[in-house]
This record gives C-alpha cells, structure tokens and sequence, in this order.
C-alpha cells in the first residue's frame, strides 16, 4: 500500500469512529512547498462543513489523533483547516531496508488482481511502412501496459490493424495493372505503399477507376480466390516488417484482431442495432444518431452496403467484453480521432454493449521534425521508423565511443541500442501526451537531465560505486544502521524513493506514463546531488554500509521505473 493510501486509511478509521461516517471521502495531497509537509489533506474542512463544527477545532482534534502513528514525526494542524504531515525520519529511514526486501516488486501492488484490462495501441495499415507516427501509440501504449501489469491486473495488449477497408480494392486494381494475376510473393511494404499513391494519382482524371476499386473490393469480400490470396500476401508481408519494429522496441501483444477480424460481426451489429433502434436509415445508410449528446451521427452502413470503421470498433467492443470482461478498454490512439472515440463510446453505450467497461482514449499529438513540422521525407528526414531506430543506433554509437573507447564491439552494439531506444522512449514518454513532440536526436542522445541515457547513466553510476566496494576490502557488518541516514540529501532521496509506488499508481490511473518518467529524472537530479554532498566510500565504516543500501534501493528504483517505461538499463555504458 502506498503511504498515501497507508494515510487516508488511517483517517478513515478515526473519522468512523469519532464521527461515525464510513468511507468518508476526501484528498490527501503533495503540499506545494516541503516546509508545509510531505502530505497534506483537506479532510477538516470537509468534516466541519457537513458537522458545522469549527474546522480548525476538527483539524486540531483528528491531527492529535493521528500524531502517535509511527510513521508521522509531526502532524500540525494549519489554518484554514489543512493537516499537514511530516514523515518520521527514523521511520522513512528504516523503509529503505523493506524496499530492498522488495526488491523488483517494489512500487508494484496488488490492486488490479483479478481483474483484466485490454490495451488497444500501435495498430498501424497493412500495405503502409510503419511511420515515426505509429510510434506515439506503440510507446505510450506498450507503457501503459507494464505499469498496468506491474499493478497486478490480467493485460491483453490487442494490436487492432487496419487491414480491411476500401483502400484495398485500390491497390488491387494497381496490382493487378502492373503485375497481371500472378502472386508476387517478393513485393516489398514500400511497392504496396507504391502502388496506393500511383492508384490515386491516375485516378484524379479516370472516374472510371473508383467504380473499378469498388469492384474489386466486393471481390475481396466475397474472398474470390485471388483478390483474397492478394490481400493475404499484403498482410503477411506488412505483418513481417512490423514485427521487426516490434522486435527492436521490445513490444508485445496478445492478441491481433484487426479489423478484417470482425468481418463476420458487422451485418449482426448493423441488424442489432435497427432491431434496439438505436440507429437509423437515412438515404440509404444506416446511422446512429447522436444529436442528443451533441455529436454528429456515426454511420454503420453506407448505402451501397459497405461497413465502416465504427462498425468495427463497435464488434470489437462487443467481442472483448464477451471474451475478456475487462474493467478498463484504453485506446491509444492519436488526437486526430476523438471525435470518432466520442462517437463510439456513446454509440456502444445506447447498444448495451459496454458492461462494466471504462473505456478511455488516450490521446496524443504529433511528432514533428527538428523543423517543427510533420517529419517527412521530403525534407531529408528518416520518417520510415525501422531507419530512424537504425540512425539512432548509429549515432548512440558514436555517443558512447567518445566516453567509452575500451568496449568490445558486441558490447558496443547492446548498450548503442539500449540506449537508442531508451532516447526515442524517454523523449516521448516525459512529454505531456497530448501536445505535439519534435525529435530531434541531439536533444535525445545528450546525457543531461531529461533524456533516457542521464537516467541510465545514474543507474551505471551506482553500479560502479558497488564494483569499488567489492575490489576494497570492507569489514562488513551483518546489521545496517538506517538510523544513521540522518542528512538533508539523504532524507530528501529516501523521502523520493518512497513515492514511487504513489507514481506508479497515478500514472495508471491518469494514463501519463510521463508521471513516472519525470519522477525518474527528479529521482535522478536528487541521487546526484547526493552524492557530490555526501561521501559514500570514504565514509566511515557503518555510515558507508547504510549510505550504499540507499543508494542500491535508488538504483533498484530506476531499473524499475524505467523497465515500466520500455527502457533498459546497461550495466556499464
Ligand atoms: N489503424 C488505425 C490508424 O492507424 C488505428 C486503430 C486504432 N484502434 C481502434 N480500435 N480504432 O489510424
């Protein structure tokens, strides 16, 4: 339990008993400056209000209660009616030898036992190269799905692929004009993509050519052979190339259900919906109308028959809460399609198809080039994302070559692509996701403050402290002394440490993985201030043994905290 959680359940119970109000709710926060506390809580004010008693009368009364905790040194009560607390040192002190029993557990809990969560995320197109752009989801999403993991709950990572749709039929007519009705087994991503941007280059003065499409997409549909064996051909190769980038970031899922998946769900959904009416036809299609809630209507079938994306997405929430039953279905998905996920959500909500789900999107913006536009290749940048992960490689290489001359060239080529993908990683998950990010590998590769390999790096930097200790002799005492870890650095880094499982928690439940990734960089920030302030090796013989156990639990920490992200920590770099 977090000390957070460990506080609001200790002033629950006196206020049931004083007052009798059971689960009485209220906030337990960060003060805003460490001279009024490590928490603070509202609970007073609220309590006098529904009481009409004196709120600083209440705050007095609970805080007296509350001072002969253990884990409190000072608990004041403050005007208007705040209590602040002030963590005992000693008793913070002592926690460090729990986290280190805790070990990678630590700053994980049990809160989501039994419960499961579905995380749609990355979903790139078959037939299109995976751009720097899927990459916001792939990141943020494969985040969200270790914290939620590392929170006990049962995850389903569902990799929702655009891999049905009208633009098929399109780039089966443009096959089918350059290399007849042969299955090309050796076509690349790139000539599919290739294929689409011809199709729609000749078709702005051919209007016969839609109609030409349209045909050979109900082809597709009706899975005559070789329109059907074409677009497997397409989904294998594309599938193949994305595995790859899976592969370097170390992305998994569990599941692969893209759209074509729900292929045989939608004329039901269609059917399901007239039949509750909830939709409507309207010239034709079929829509749900939406105006009540101020949105506009989603359209299920289009006139000439065809489903549509929302038709799918409306299958795919029927699906998972047949199959999965999950509390929470998160999409990470970029800005450009709220609208649609508002759409959904409520049209699944009037379809009774929701359950007990929280459904949620995850909202990002753009990624944009050192120019502060959309990267493209146009203008000379990698957007294509195996290449910019390789020049990442390159330049981390290149990095850790000028620090670094004596790693043996396999050494070399694991820490560059830790560190590669830690920069690409962090870059995108310390940001607010909702804003637009620029990537810019200069930014990314420095080793300061706010970049994967200064974290790292603190991380190699205590490594090599613990090396030192065992080439020196050490009389070591079998019982630390955590009593003695008395000093402001040291206080303020055991104080730190001892949040992480409350960020663990909030990042969870506001889906920021940034919560963690800032956290990491403070923690970092604190850990080096520390240790210019405060002699480790040369301390003297029981100090050192209980500095060095602080310095482990940071370590351990960061290791963790950065594994939630998707980051790995070399052992030296
Ligand atoms: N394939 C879509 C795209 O690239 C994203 C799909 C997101 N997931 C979903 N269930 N709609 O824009």
């Amino acid at each position: 339990m977090t000390i957070k959680d460990t506080l609001k359940k200790q002033i629950n119970q006196i206020v049931a008993g004083q007052y009798g109000l059971l689960g009485f709710d209220f906030k337990v926060d960060y003060p805003p400056q460490a001279d009024l506390g490590d928490y603070s809580t509202n609970v007073a004010m609220l309590l006098g209000q529904k009481l009409k008693k004196n709120t600083l009368d209440v705050a007095s009364e609970l805080a007296k209660q509350l001072a002969n905790k253990k884990m409190w040194g000072k608990v004041e009560a403050v005007k208007p009616g705040f209590i602040n607390f002030y963590l005992n040192q000693k008793w913070a002190a002592g926690q460090v030898a729990e986290i280190g029993k805790e070990n990678k557990n630590y700053g994980g809990s049990k809160e989501g036992r039994g419960k499961t969560v579905v995380i749609d995320y990355s979903a790139p197109n078959i037939a299109k190269k995976m751009h720097v752009g899927h990459l916001r989801s792939t990141v943020i999403g494969a985040a969200l799905y270790n914290i939620h993991k590392f929170l006990g709950y049962k995850v389903i990572g569902d990799n929702h692929l655009g891999d049905w749709g009208t633009q098929f039929g399109k780039l089966i007519c443009e096959y089918k004009k350059i290399y007849g009705e042969k299955i090309k087994k050796n076509i690349t991503v790139e000539e599919m993509e290739k294929l689409y941007l011809d199709w729609h280059k000749e078709a702005k003065d051919k209007p016969g050519m839609e109609e030409e499409a349209r045909k050979e997409l109900k082809k597709l549909q009706d899975k005559e052979k070789f329109n059907y064996q074409l677009w497997q051909l397409f989904y294998k190769v594309s599938l193949a190339e994305f595995k790859k980038v899976y592969g370097l970031l170390g992305v998994k899922f569990e599941a692969w259900h893209g759209e074509s998946f729900y292929n045989k769900m939608l004329e039901s959904v269609v059917a399901d919906a007239l039949t509750k009416k909830v939709a409507t036809k309207s010239e034709g299609a079929i829509i749900i109308d939406l105006t009540k809630y101020s949105l506009p209507p989603l359209m299920i079938q289009k006139s000439d028959g065809a489903y549509l994306y929302g038709t799918s997405d409306l299958a795919t929430i029927q699906y998972r809460e047949k199959h999965y039953r999950p509390v929470k279905n998160i999409y990470v998905v970029a800005n450009q399609q709220a609208l649609h996920f508002e759409q959904l959500f409520k049209a699944s909500e009037l379809l009774g198809y929701r359950g007990q789900m929280e459904m949620t999107h995850v909202k990002f913006g753009l990624i944009l080039g050192k120019s502060g536009k959309k990267m493209s290749t146009r203008d000379g940048e990698v957007a294509d994302l195996i290449e910019v992960i390789r020049e990442g490689i390159e330049k981390a290489k290149a990095r850790i070559q000028e620090k670094n001359k004596g790693l043996k060239p396999a050494e070399l080529e694991t820490i560059a692509g830790a560190i590669a993908l830690g920069a690409i990683k962090f870059n995108d998950l310390s940001q607010n996701r909702l804003t637009d990010i620029v990537f810019d590998w200069d930014k990314m590769l420095n080793f300061e403050s706010g970049s994967a390999p200064y974290l790292q790096y603190t991380y190699v930097r205590i490594q090599s402290i613990f090396k030192k200790t065992r080439k020196r002799k050490s009389t070591k005492s079998t019982k630390i002394n955590y009593g003695l870890l008395v000093e402001p650095t040291e206080l303020k880094l055991i104080k730190n440490i001892l949040k992480f499982p409350e960020m663990v928690e909030a990042a969870a439940n506001e889906y920021k993985p940034n919560i963690v990734a800032l956290y990491l960089n403070e923690l970092a920030a604190d850990f080096h201030s520390f240790y210019e302030q405060t002699p480790v090796l040369a301390a003297e013989d029981a100090v050192r043994q209980a500095r060095l156990e602080l310095i482990r639990a940071v370590a351990q920490v960061m290791k963790t905290g950065l594994r939630l992200l998707g980051i790995e920590t070399p052992e030296k770099m």
